[in-house]
């Protein structure tokens, strides 16, 4: 299977989803990493990994149909068949959600529908929950509201700090994405 990534930021879970296929854990090709910050440090990650890279600036498009229906052409192009978002900063729009049904998928970081949105740790740590998580959704229209794939919790210990937290969130992310793309991969994207 091949999968494009689409990430804005650092790119740690790009790396992990990386490394899984280059030790063997995941089978499938990175077929593309899109982003839509270009001076992001995942660019370089990508780069150094040997995967093609889609950078844009979406100022430079009539709106996200546009910049979207570029996405789109790129990705056909390398016939890529799954998109997972890991810190892609961007609502999906109609022409990717189209073209893709039930073949785009996000992680988030938090127990959802807890805590959808920006800056889910800090928004659990100040609600003073005493367990968050990570889910792994199928992307729809709406903010981190599709069908739940897979979920893990993390407990908030009194001693825990934001930084704290985030250590062990990333963690689980770095292990589940790519073994829930691995799922995917080997039934071939029709489950879960
Ligand atoms: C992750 O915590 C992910 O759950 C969220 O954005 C963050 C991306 O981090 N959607 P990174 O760029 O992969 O390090």
């Amino acid at each position: 299977m091949t999968i494009a990534v689409f990430a804005s930021g650092s790119g740690s879970n790009f790396q992990a989803i990386v490394d899984a296929v280059a030790n063997g854990e995941l089978d499938a090709k990175i077929g593309l990493l899109v982003c839509d910050k270009p001076e992001a440090y995942v660019v370089e990650r990508a780069e150094k990994a040997g995967v093609p890279v889609f950078s844009f600036n979406p100022k430079a498009y009539n709106g996200k149909a546009d910049f979207e229906q570029a996405i789109l052409n790129e990705l056909k192009s390398r016939n890529v068949e799954l998109i997972a978002l890991a810190g892609y900063m961007r609502l999906i729009g109609e022409v990717l959600l189209q073209a893709y049904p039930r073949r785009i998928i996000n992680i988030h970081p938090s127990l959802l529908p807890a805590f959808p949105g920006l800056d889910a740790i800090g928004q659990a740590f100040d609600a003073g929950v005493k367990l968050t998580g990570v889910t792994i959704h199928y992307v729809d229209e709406g903010m981190d509201t599709g069908p739940i794939i897979d979920q893990e919790a993390v407990r908030i210990h009194p001693s825990d700090t934001r930084e704290s937290v985030q250590k062990k969130v990333q963690a689980i992310e770095h292990t589940r994405y790519p073994a829930t793309l691995q799922q995917l991969s080997a039934k071939g994207v029709e489950i879960l």
